[in-house]
């Protein structure tokens, strides 16, 4: 099992297969997606080979993210491969879900496990707003077909913004009554590209926990490794909250989690590392260098994120590491 320095366990592993996104969310790429240099992402080779080193040091659960996953043709093909890797328990996606109804089918029989899907506003106007995109409505079909069908597990994402929020969140509360999803209030990060909106736009979540409690909501007893969410459920409601609160001072001391870049790089954190290449080790079909290569940077792993003190190193926005 990979461990780092400060005991933690990393089991998890977020995939990304592109950094390439069609939406342009005001907090993450306003300005829509800028080609600057030729993409070189993962072939399905490197993305075997990668799944399976990993899988033999203890990986579990992968979750393939982007910028937007779907838009690579052979996504069903990926969740396929990672989800025949032996040692591999759970296939996951995190997508802006603009063609959810047309994809699902194909990820669902390719094996997928668990959906997770952004919506930052329900009312179509400021979704529009938001995303630069019509497509709340496809997407809640999207949403109510894969509830239907049942065999993923489907959790809702919806970014914390002063200009939108306070009055949207009585909604997604109405909404998850009976529907039987997880739905995630994050706290808007701070990146390289998005100061002055991460200046006027960013809310604390700890007074949407404080809003829940006094509401009737019980937390969700966690295990250690349970991942960034606080949960709380509410005998009244099918579906359950989470608050993400990486401001949160402990917010780290559970990370069980590794990231891999579209073009191949390690990054220990979302947060202020630069990445650290494997493509080299990538090459082979024997997986030992590359099983080396990973335990080795793993000693590098910081206790904690540089949110704090407002240093975003690196990270010029989500959509490059698939947050
Ligand atoms: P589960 O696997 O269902 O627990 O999903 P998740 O919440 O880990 O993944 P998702 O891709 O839905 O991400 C939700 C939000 O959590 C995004 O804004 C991510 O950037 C953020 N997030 C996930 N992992 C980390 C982390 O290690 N550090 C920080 N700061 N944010 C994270
Ligand atoms: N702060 C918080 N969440 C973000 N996401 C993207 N950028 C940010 C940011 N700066 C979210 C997306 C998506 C998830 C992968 O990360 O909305 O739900
Ligand atoms: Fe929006 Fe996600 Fe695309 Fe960023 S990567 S623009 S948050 S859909």
């Amino acid at each position: 099992m990979l461990t780092d320095n400060f005991g933690r366990r990393f089991y998890y592993l977020r995939l990304s297969i592109t950094d390439v996104c069609n939406f342009s969310c005001t907090y993450c790429l306003p300005d829509g997606y800028q080609c600057d240099q030729p993409r070189d992402f993962l072939s399905l080779d490197e993305i075997k080979r990668l799944t399976k080193a990993f899988a033999e040091l203890g990986t579990e659960k992968i979750r393939i993210t982007g910028g937007e996953p779907a838009l690579r043709k052979d996504l069903p093909k990926i969740i396929q491969i990672c989800k025949e890797t032996p040692g591999i328990k759970r296939v996951a996606i995190t997508s802006n879900g603009f063609k959810l109804p047309e994809h699902l089918p194909q990820w669902l029989d390719a094996g997928i496990d668990a959906i997770n899907i952004s919506i930052d506003s329900l009312d179509p106007r400021q979704f529009h707003a938001i995303t630069g995109h019509d497509k709340l409505k496809t997407i809640l079909k999207g949403i109510d077909l894969g509830l239907a069908d049942g065999r993923a597990s489907i959790k809702v994402n919806t970014v914390l913004m002063r200009e939108y929020s306070g009055k949207d969140i009585q909604s997604y509360l109405d909404w998850i009554k009976d529907t039987p999803i997880t739905l995630r209030f994050i706290e808007l990060m701070q990146t390289g590209d998005n100061k002055e909106f991460f200046d006027a736009q960013h809310v604390q979540g700890s007074r949407i926990k404080q809003n829940l409690i006094l509401d009737g909501w019980l937390p969700v007893i966690q295990n250690k490794s349970a991942g960034p969410a606080q949960e709380f459920y509410h005998p009244d409601y099918q579906g359950k909250v989470g608050l993400i609160m990486p401001y949160a001072k402990d917010f780290c001391n559970s990370c069980n989690r590794l990231r891999i870049s579209s073009s191949g790089k390690l990054h220990l954190c979302l947060f202020g590392d630069e990445g650290l290449s494997l493509r080299e080790q990538l090459q082979s079909d024997d997986i030992a260098p590359l099983q080396a290569k990973i335990v080795s940077l793993l000693g590098d792993k910081k206790a904690t994120h540089f949110l704090h003190e407002k240093l975003t190193g690196a990270t010029k926005h989500l959509a490059m590491l698939g947050g």
